[in-house]
């Protein structure tokens, strides 16, 4: 296997020269994008509406197949189905995209084997453990739903969270506790935010990119605040 160089420290996540040019499109929407997180950061691409950020989370989830160039883990090319497999991918609204009919359904989808314990270890991560599971996922609140369609993710434990834009829609004080949310769930993977206001996740302490024209360019967001403990 031939390795993605992995720069001065080790990395877990890797895009190396990745280009992605759809045939019913002028030109490419990627342009050989390249970026790098090291183990335990978290990673935000900013970018206009249109500049390619979601395209890039299906990239990396396995969704579609770059062009040109790899998406490395710890230096290893991964094909689709590896992506697929490390990566847990949350759409912008996820709440459009919600298929059961109760809390406990939403969360069986695609989970053969899903134990209470686990049911409940990871509604209780997500700060849900005291919403009634027969309920009709619509009726929750907005970031109670957010917080829903983390929980669907984090029981296929993925070692990278791909969050569309995750605040989006939310008023500020659930825009708060999702972020909250956020620092916490960062533990042990890594999270790729992309978003149109990268200002809002400076308290996750990210690494910064902005995605504009098909290119990526790395930049500094300003200092953080320190999130606020749980
Ligand atoms: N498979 C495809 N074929 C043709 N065009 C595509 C394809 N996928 C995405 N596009 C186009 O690429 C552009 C970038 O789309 P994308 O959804 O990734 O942007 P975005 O940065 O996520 O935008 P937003 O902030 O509005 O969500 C859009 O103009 C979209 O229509
Ligand atoms: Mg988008």
């Amino acid at each position: 296997m031939i390795g993605c160089s992995a720069g001065p420290l080790a990395t877990v996540l890797s895009l190396e020269q990745v280009s992605y040019h759809p045939a019913t499109v002028p030109r490419p929407l990627l342009r050989q994008v390249s970026m790098a997180v090291r183990p335990g950061e978290t990673a935000v691409v900013a970018g206009p509406s249109g500049a390619g950020k979601s395209t890039l989370l299906e990239l990396v989830a396995g969704l579609i197949q770059p062009g040109r160039g790899r998406i490395c883990w710890q230096g290893n090319p991964m094909d689709r189905r590896q992506r697929h497999r490390r990566c847990g991918l949350v759409f912008q609204f996820p709440e459009r995209h919600f298929l059961g009919l109760t809390v406990r359904q939403e969360l069986q989808l695609g989970q053969r084997r899903l134990t209470e314990e686990r049911l409940g270890a990871v509604l209780t991560q997500v700060g849900l453990n005291h919403v009634p599971r027969q309920q009709p996922p619509e009726r929750l609140s907005g970031g109670q739903q957010r917080r829903l369609a983390l929980a669907v993710q984090l029981l296929r434990n993925p070692q990278v969270l791909l969050l569309d834009e995750p605040t989006a829609g939310l008023d500020w004080s659930v825009r708060d506790s999702l972020l909250t949310l956020l620092g916490q769930l960062r533990t042990g993977r890594v999270l790729l935010v992309v978003t149109h206001e990268p200002k809002l996740f400076a308290p996750l302490q990210p690494r910064c990119w902005r995605l504009q024209d098909g290119g990526l360019e790395p930049y500094q967001e300003e200092q953080p605040v320190t999130i606020k403990p749980a």
